[in-house]
């Protein structure tokens, strides 16, 4: 049925992105092989499709998939040119290798890496004074969204790491809501719940930026998507596609998730 979100959504033409989050997995050759085989089966997608592989594949990925719909990305960037920064691999060192859009605020650098909202705006104000595609991830763990904190939550970690950035410089911009008692957990925001969130990081972008940025931006839902739940999940009116953690490794189930 095609009722007003969803006449939006069309009219916008915002994509349906299907994106592959592989965290630390896979070698250079595992990445080959991959790509070579999801360039078979995936000549014609009516979504786009996006994958960031380690940075250490991200070329050889870029080189299979050369010809093919198929974007290659990174899993995170430096938000400085170059420098003294051990470890570290800037936004220019990821498009030479053939990165075309990279993933910023993860919850696992989050919590993990320990990166703060200050931190995770500087990496997006570096890509998007390039214009490059990035995907910012937010969500809100299970504390909070038990407390009733969800939306205070989001709503934070979007002034805080979009603050300062004009909106002029924002056109290459996703968002992934990824609740983080989702990621990994096999436990999936039901197609209600991740609808009704969508809708209000959606507004609030609109209160912030303006309503034509907020029907323009591709929001993508995250947090254990898979063949089984990935349908209900993008037929709703205001999930505009997927970034998916485990069930991308397999190039079955990706297969099967692109071209559902
Ligand atoms: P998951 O991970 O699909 O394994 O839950 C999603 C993500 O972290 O992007």
């Amino acid at each position: 049925m095609i009722n007003s979100h969803n006449k939006l959504k069309i009219l916008m033409s915002r994509p349906t992105i299907i994106a592959g989050n592989w965290k630390m997995h896979k070698t250079i050759q595992e990445t080959i092989e991959f790509v070579q085989t999801l360039s078979l089966k995936v000549t014609k997608p009516s979504c786009q499709v996006l994958i960031a592989p380690p940075f250490t594949a991200i070329s050889h990925a870029a080189m299979a998939a050369k010809g093919a719909p198929i974007m290659i990305g990174a899993q995170n960037m430096s938000d400085v040119d170059e420098g003294a920064f051990t470890g570290e691999i800037s936004l220019r060192m990821i498009k030479e290798a053939g990165a075309r859009f990279v993933i910023l605020g993860h919850s696992e650098r989050r919590i993990y890496f320990k990166e703060t909202d200050e931190h995770i705006n500087h990496k997006l104000r570096k890509a998007s004074s390039e214009k490059f595609p990035a995907i910012f991830c937010i969500g809100e763990n299970q504390k909070e969204r038990e407390a009733g904190h969800s939306e205070q939550v989001l709503k934070t970690q979007l002034d805080k790491g979009l603050q300062s950035i004009p909106v002029k410089h924002l056109e290459t911009l996703m968002i992934a809501y990824e609740p983080v008692w989702a990621i990994g957990t096999g436990k999936t925001a039901t197609p209600e719940l991740a609808q009704e969130t969508h809708v209000a990081i959606r507004q609030h972008l609109a209160n912030v930026f303006g309503s034509f940025f907020a029907e323009k931006v591709p929001i993508l839902y995250g947090g254990s998507v898979k063949p089984e739940n990935i349908n209900t999940l993008i037929q709703q009116p205001d999930i505009d596609g997927a970034l998916i953690g485990g069930a991308s490794l397999d190039v079955k189930s990706f297969t099967q998730m692109v071209l559902s």
